[in-house]
């Protein structure tokens, strides 16, 4: 195996400011010819399935990613080399795309297309010539009968209303989105959205640098086949039967993060930051059993939870723009500062926050959740940055 080190330097490191930021299922390349992940042995079924292909009726999973971003990219550009060594996966990854036009007057897509990279989103890498970009969300879903779900997670109401009757009944889905939706009923998580839209069933993925967690409701099998389309020799994905305990475990380590790069930018030090975090995942995990029971202790010691925690604290997207919030005296908005500093990329933590503390209001529950309220509270410019730690450990009347 290549050293690290040596790779590090064939990257746009731009995105990838630190080591903790930096995807290391990039590494994807030599998984073409070092994946053993081989399928499992044919069932009876696969046994037709193979007769079926013979008669020229194919029956490979045919897979959709539904979003283009940073991590939208490494997603296509990871299952695409799989796809390629799995045989009962068809090659073709589609990639669906929001349409841009970039400075060039070129449209994103063609250029994805022609140049088999995402120049705006995941420049310098090539995303496997096996990813075909489609702007067309009802064409990129028609065929498929796996999808991955990966865009922001404010656009997913609208996505998954243009594609209700557009996807078939039988259609496997997993979301890696990490965000809510509030209703006025409660939270409704984005794999929850999505099967209620779609009538399909949806697992969660949550990814930390090499690793990641897969979240299933029922179906060990198919939670099976999501492990080995994702699973690489350097990228080790395991699945638990916790899906609501995965999902809360991505969706609210943003606003922990927010609330790490606003001691960061306070210049607290590692011994404030590393309280910020122990209190950021007990309110993690007091929150996910409150709303759902059925979350289990164990899932916050998966790679889901305290690993991508601290990963998320040290580096990432919500704690860089947290801190310059924090550097700026709170006289920025975020919305500035993430237009500045993402170039079209999207925080999660900051609507994220603002999600929960509608949630943590409409029940009651604003002073079990201290962190979580004042981070939203900072977020809106109602308590200066230095509220973090005044408020986050005084007013915790929790214990979990
Ligand atoms: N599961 C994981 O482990 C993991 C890891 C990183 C990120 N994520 C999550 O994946 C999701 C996508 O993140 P990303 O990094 O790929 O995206 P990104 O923030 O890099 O890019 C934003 C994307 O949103 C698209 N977009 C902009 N306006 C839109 C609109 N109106 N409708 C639809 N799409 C629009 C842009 O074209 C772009 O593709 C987020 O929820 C993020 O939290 C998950």
């Amino acid at each position: 195996m290549r050293h690290l080190s040596s790779l590090y330097s064939l990257l746009p490191l731009s995105k990838y400011k630190s080591i903790s930021s930096f995807p290391f299922s990039l590494f994807m390349a030599p998984a073409f010819e070092e994946n053993t992940a081989l399928d499992p042995p044919p069932t009876s079924h696969q046994s037709l399935s193979n007769a079926a292909a013979a008669a020229g009726v194919s029956n490979k999973s045919k897979v959709t990613v539904v979003g283009s971003g940073n991590w939208g990219s490494v997603a296509a550009k990871l299952i695409a080399s799989n796809t390629l060594n799995l045989h009962s996966f068809h090659d073709e990854v589609r990639m669906w795309v929001f349409e841009e036009t970039l400075p060039s007057g070129e449209k994103l897509t063609d250029v994805i297309n022609r140049t088999n990279e995402n120049v705006k989103y995941l420049p310098g890498i090539k995303l496997g010539k096996n990813v075909i970009a489609d702007p067309d969300l009802e064409n990129a879903v028609k065929d498929a009968n796996m999808l991955v779900f990966v865009t922001p997670h404010q656009f997913m109401e609208g996505i998954c209303k243009k594609l209700v009757g557009k996807v078939n009944k039988d259609v496997e889905a997993i979301s890696l989105i990490k965000g809510m939706e509030v209703k006025r009923e409660g939270p409704c998580l984005i794999s929850t959205l999505i099967s209620e839209h779609l009538g399909i069933n949806c697992c969660i993925a949550v990814e930390k640098l090499s690793e990641a967690t897969v979240g299933y409701r029922a179906n060990k099998e198919i939670a099976e086949k999501w492990v080995r389309l994702f699973t690489t020799p350097y990228f080790i994905v395991t699945a638990v039967q916790d899906v609501e305990g995965v999902e809360l475990c991505g969706t609210l380590k943003n606003v922990v993060a927010i609330a790490a790069g606003l001691v960061d930018g306070l210049e607290m030090g590692n011994n404030t930051k590393a309280a910020i975090m122990r209190i950021g995942l007990r309110e993690m995990k007091a929150l996910s059993k409150l709303l759902f029971s059925s979350v289990k202790d164990s899932t916050f010691f998966e790679s889901c939870g305290i690993a991508d925690l601290i990963t998320t604290c040290l580096g990432g997207r919500n704690r860089k723009v947290a801190e310059a919030f924090a550097k700026n005296g709170g006289q920025r908005s975020f919305d500035d500062l993430e237009a500045e500093m993402l170039q079209g990329q999207k925080l999660q933590g900051v609507s994220t926050a603002r999600e929960l503390y509608e949630v943590l209001s409409h029940r009651g529950w604003l002073e079990l959740f201290p962190l979580f309220a004042t981070v939203h509270e900072i977020c809106i410019g109602h308590l200066p940055p230095s509220a973090i730690v005044e408020y986050s450990e005084r007013k915790s009347r929790y214990s979990s």
